[in-house]
């Protein structure tokens, strides 16, 4: 098949990348003229583990290209995807413009006898209608619009791409028109046409079609929203059953690990910690809440869900305070102070700061008058980027280190906020040594209490005894 993919990001390149390597012929686009320059010189914008090799093997056998213009991902495509960003407006509406913008692009240069377009982008419920309109407005060429959420999961984005739980698939019904077609007299045939593209395009995917999932457009969009709600909603529920296990001398390693064991439940998002971020849980969250809101309903749990996070966010800044005898009223409370942070990305595996908890405990230290010592494997130049623009002037109280221990020199505690497979097994008798205060904060469960605290080390976790 012959595909054009609009948007490089984490889920278009990976799409791109993994849709060549089955053999499609493939052109990647971005009006992000730098990003499309570094990808043809080889460079991969991204972090994400064994893209690069994907990435290079497919351009070298001629199969995956990559452009600024969208005639080059249309021409004689039979299947667009549409992976652009869709960020969170001010009101927690999902921001459409690089949607609709590249849908409109997309239309206008529509130059096969049927394409369909498929939006893998997180989108409102009701985007493949209004998507469907704007390009009936720009071109006669016949189409479809379909909507195929993403599932995939940065840090193991490949695997996912290759072995995913489900592929769900949205078709019609259609509410505006069907798009405008000659030798195709009505909008069944359309979604007709439309499924069966799909299915061949996911048939190396889902060999057996058991997990590819057919349904109409807007319960396809809402499955989106639904399933990372839901996933979000029981990492808040666990930072909840945390801050009890503390205030009861219960350990919620323990009862996670308990509660996991039930085959109704699973051990998967259970992990209490510093809050989830990311560029998916917290801006689709509040995009449901806001779904919900258009047509007159509240979601109590997902409102719920959205909130601990927001204060679990705080849990470490907290603990430090605590521990310090100090209060955030008190003007500069940590002026002084030297805080290390490890880890800054929202997870490990990633480059992808957006939302990460380690950045909004950063600005915090620093508007409390601390200097903050921080390091990650590989999402230094992200956060150095995102920091630079929140805290301007005030990014010269942050150090940016390119070793874990290079953090540590003369810093009163250290805040683990990402769970680095590198950081798991850390020296603490080196910790112990570079530390002038001796606290040590596991924003993640990783370290085992009694042997930190063997190395002379206060330590303290998420809801741990
Ligand atoms: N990142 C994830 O883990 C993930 C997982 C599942 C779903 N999603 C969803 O997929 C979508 C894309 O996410 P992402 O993380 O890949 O985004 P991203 O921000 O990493 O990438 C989006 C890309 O689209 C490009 N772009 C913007 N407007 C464009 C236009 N008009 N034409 C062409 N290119 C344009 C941008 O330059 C950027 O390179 C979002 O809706 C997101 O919610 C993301």
């Amino acid at each position: 098949m012959r595909l054009g993919v609009i948007g490089t990001g984490y889920v278009g390149l990976v799409a791109g990348a993994g849709f060549a390597d089955f053999g499609n012929d493939v052109v990647c686009i971005d009006i992000d003229h730098s990003r499309i320059d570094r990808l043809r010189q080889g460079e991969i914008p991204i972090h994400e583990p064994g893209l690069p090799e994907l990435v290079a093997a497919n351009v070298a056998a001629g199969r995956l290209r990559f452009s600024t213009e969208f005639a080059d991902a249309t021409q004689d495509s039979d299947v667009i995807l549409l992976c652009v960003g869709t960020p969170p407006a001010a009101d927690g509406r999902a921001d459409l413009s690089q949607v609709y913008a590249a849908a409109e692009a997309v239309g206008r240069c529509l130059s096969s006898d049927f394409t369909v377009l498929v939006n893998k982008s997180t989108v409102p419920v009701g985007t493949a209608d209004r998507v469907r309109d704007i390009v009936a407005s720009v071109t006669d060429k016949p189409f479809a619009v379909v909507s195929n959420p993403e599932f995939l999961k940065e840090g193991s984005a490949l695997d996912d791409f290759l072995r995913p739980d489900r592929v769900i698939v949205g078709v019609g019904p259609a509410s505006g028109p069907a798009g405008r077609s000659r030798d195709l007299a009505t909008s069944e045939q359309v979604d007709d046409r439309a499924r069966k593209l799909l299915r061949q395009l996911y048939s190396a995917v889902v060999r057996k079609n058991d997990r590819l999932l057919f349904m109409d457009a807007r319960s396809s969009e809402l499955t989106k929203y639904a399933s990372n709600a839901y996933l979000a909603m029981r990492i808040s529920f666990m930072n909840d059953v945390a801050r009890l296990c503390e205030q009861i001398g219960a350990d919620v390693e323990l009862v996670r690990r308990g509660m996991g064991m039930d085959q109704r439940i699973g051990p998967s998002f259970l992990f209490p910690g510093v809050g989830y971020g990311g560029s998916c849980f917290p801006k689709d969250t509040r995009a449901l809440l806001h779904i919900a809101e258009q047509v007159g309903l509240s979601l109590p749990l997902v409102e719920a869900t959205e909130s601990i996070n927001v204060r679990q966010k705080r849990r470490l800044l907290d603990k430090l305070l605590a521990h310090f005898a100090l209060s955030e009223d008190q003007p500069d409370a940590l002026a002084g102070k030297v805080i290390a942070v490890w880890g800054l990305a929202f997870k490990p595996e990633t480059d992808d700061v957006r939302e990460a908890p380690a950045l909004a405990l950063i600005e915090k230290l620093v508007a409390l008058g601390a200097s903050v010592r921080a390091y990650d494997p590989v999402a230094s130049v992200t956060a150095r980027q995102s920091l630079q623009a929140s805290l301007g002037d005030k990014m010269t109280r942050v150090t940016i280190t390119s070793g874990a221990y290079d953090a540590l020199s003369g810093a009163d505690a250290l805040c683990l906020c990402t769970e680095w497979r590198q950081l798991r097994q850390p020296d603490f008798r080196k910790i112990a040594r570079l530390l002038r205060g001796k606290l040590l904060l596991d924003g993640r469960n990783i370290w085992e209490p009694a042997l930190v605290r063997s190395f002379g080390l206060t330590y303290e976790g998420i809801g741990r005894r």
